[in-house]
Order: C-alpha cells, then structure tokens, then sequence
C-alpha cells in the first residue's frame, strides 16, 4: 500500500508533475505516481508563462498530456494556477514600448485568459487556484500589477469569472505563509466579504512549504481553525519540508545563525545525516496527525513534487543545493524512514 491508503476515505493524497515528467511518464515514476497518489498538479506547466508566452504564441501541449495522464490514471485534477504576479510573462502587463496597461486590457486580459484555460479543461480538472500569492506576510494587499492597476477588484474578478466557466469547479484562493496571524486574518477578512457579497469562493490553499521547526504545530493549527470557523474548505496545496539551512530566512524563518555563510551552500551533499531523517520523519508524522485532526475539512494534501531531485528547494534561494524534503529518494524509491511514521496516527 502507498501514501494514499493510508489516508484513504480522510483526504486525497496529491502531488506536483514537472513538465518532464508529464513528457516522458517514464515506468520508474508511473509505478510510485499510481500506488501512491490520488491528485495531481501541474508544478509549472500551466501557468500563464508556460501556456501563453507571447501574445500570439499558446502551447496547450503538456498541459493537454498533464489533464490526460490524470484522467488515465483516474486522478483528481487540480489547476494551479490562473492569476498570479510571478510566471507571468511581461507582456500580460505591458506594451511593447514598456508602458503600462489600463485599467480595461488588464482585466480584459485576465478574462481571456481565464476564459480559454477553463473552457479547454472543463469538467476535467477539479479544483482551481484562481488566485495565488495576492496578499503580504502582514495581510495587506501585495502591490503587484494586478492590484496597482485593478485594485482588489482583481481577486473578484477573477473568481466571477472562472465560477461563470465551470460553476462545478472548486474555486480556491492560494497562498504562502498562511499560518501567519496577519496574514491569516488579512485573508480571511477579505474572501469573507467576496463570499458575502455573493462571490463563490469555496477554499483556502495553504501551500505549507515549512521547515523543521517553522512554523510550530501549535501555529499552523490556529491558523487551520481561523479558516474552519468562517467555512472555507482548506487544501494543503505545496507540502514540503526544508531541512537547509536558511540564508534568506525564508519562509518567516530566523536566518540559521548555527551555520556559517559557506556552509548553507550545500550542508548534506553526500547524504541527510541520521539525526535529521529522525527530525524529518517526527516532522511529518506530528504534521500530518494535525491534518487527520482537521481531515472532516482538509479535502487534499499535495506533496510539491515526488522526488527530492525535481524539488524546487534544491535551486531556490541558492542554486545548486541538495535538498531532501519530500517522499521519494533520487531513485523513485519510497523514504521507509517518513513512510513507517505515519502508519499508526
Ligand atoms: C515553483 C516551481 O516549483 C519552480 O519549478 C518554479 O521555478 C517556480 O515556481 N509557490 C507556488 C508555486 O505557488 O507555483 C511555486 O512553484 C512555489 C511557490
């Protein structure tokens, strides 16, 4: 049995695919993807960049194989993700001469796109990220393009139009750092007045790209319940845990003091120390025993990738580092150390 058993009948099991992956769907990554998960998202390939790089340019091909490998595998499908400031190339928000776009093409704009992503997968993919990263860690509106030209209109917009599209679609707004209690709050103020004012808007993303210790248990956990109690539907959208030191205190950590400069290039190169896996597993196993604790509204939990060698935390914020945050060793092989801690929750 895989991961997905385990939580079988509490939530979907998920995980990202790179656009190699959905290109070769080679055996060695079929065998885990199929006993092992139960919901698939595009890590990239269907962001704006990668669908519609220039105005008249679209490239639908690895998205159209991504939707079709889900549906051979009869996966749930989620779309990640239709407005968003990053990934979006700069002719979505400016003319050729380098001036900006009104009030009228932005948003006309992002209808379209909306529009033409939706139609073609409709009824096939499950669950949007119809907004991603819109707020700051302090819960005000990030002031991105979309916001300096449309306001937090933008965020509504967005949702009317994809809900006019495919009204059985699960509408989620995504974003980091969601346990943060500004944050939070500064959210959860805002899709409230959306749905009170007649928006549907049916979940809250919460990407959980954590680290050992960061943030607590006890955080996250408040932050699950501030959600719970105004009745939004919670997925956990990018799941990984980052065992690197953090030079950039990423993520709302405190910058690692305990390492020195050079030393935060590429700590474990020749493999994760014992201590570590142990602190990893024990990471995971109390994680996940806080998701089965809220499973009656948790729908999915999507790992951000399956492999620790296609894990973005191994080029992000410095390139070049060996990162060990997720489910798969370098050969497709299932880590027994994180699986055996989650059997018994
Ligand atoms: C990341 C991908 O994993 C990388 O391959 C890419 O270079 C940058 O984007 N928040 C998100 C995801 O919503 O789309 C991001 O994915 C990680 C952070």
């Amino acid at each position: 049995s895989g991961i997905k058993d385990l939580f079988a009948g509490d939530f979907y099991i998920g995980t990202a695919l790179s656009g190699r992956d959905v290109q070769n769907q080679s055996q060695e990554l079929m065998v885990p993807l199929r006993s092992n998960f139960n919901s698939l998202s595009p890590e990239n390939l269907l962001k704006w960049q990668s669908i519609h790089p220039e105005p008249d340019r679209f490239n639908f091909d690895r998205a159209d194989r991504y939707v079709e490998m889900g549906e051979g595998m009869d996966s749930h499908l989620v779309g990640h993700t239709l407005v968003w400031h990053k990934q979006t190339p700069d002719w979505v928000f400016q003319h050729k001469d380098g001036t900006g776009r009104s009030r009228e093409e932005l948003s006309f704009l992002m209808k379209s796109h909306i529009q033409m992503v939706m139609r073609r997968y409709k009824g096939r993919i499950d669950i949007w990220d119809v907004v991603n990263e819109a707020f700051t860690d302090d819960g005000q509106f990030r002031r991105s393009t979309w916001f300096n030209v449309l306001g937090e209109d933008f965020i509504k917009l967005a949702f009317e139009a994809a809900h006019k599209i495919d009204p059985q679609a699960e509408l989620y707004y995504n974003d980091y750092n969601v346990w943060k209690p500004k944050k939070t709050d500064g959210i959860l103020s805002f899709v409230s007045r959306m749905r009170e004012e007649g928006v549907e808007i049916h979940g809250i993303g919460m990407q959980c790209h954590l680290g050992l210790e960061y943030p607590t248990i006890g955080q996250l956990e408040e932050a699950i319940q501030k959600i719970v109690d105004r009745g939004f539907n919670i997925s956990i959208t990018e799941l990984d845990i980052d065992v690197l030191p953090n030079p950039s205190g990423r993520q709302g950590a405190d910058i690692d003091a305990n390492f020195p400069y050079e030393a935060q290039y590429d700590p474990y190169q020749n493999g994760l120390p014992n201590e570590l896996k142990e602190m990893l597993a024990n990471r995971y196993r109390d994680i996940f025993k806080l998701f089965l604790k809220y499973k009656d509204h948790i729908d999915r939990v999507t790992f951000w990738g399956v492999r620790d060698q296609d894990s973005w935390l191994n080029n992000w914020p410095i390139p070049g580092r060996t990162a060990y945050p997720l489910f798969f060793d370098q050969d497709y092989r299932l880590k027994k150390y994180l699986f055996d801690k989650l059997l018994h929750l």
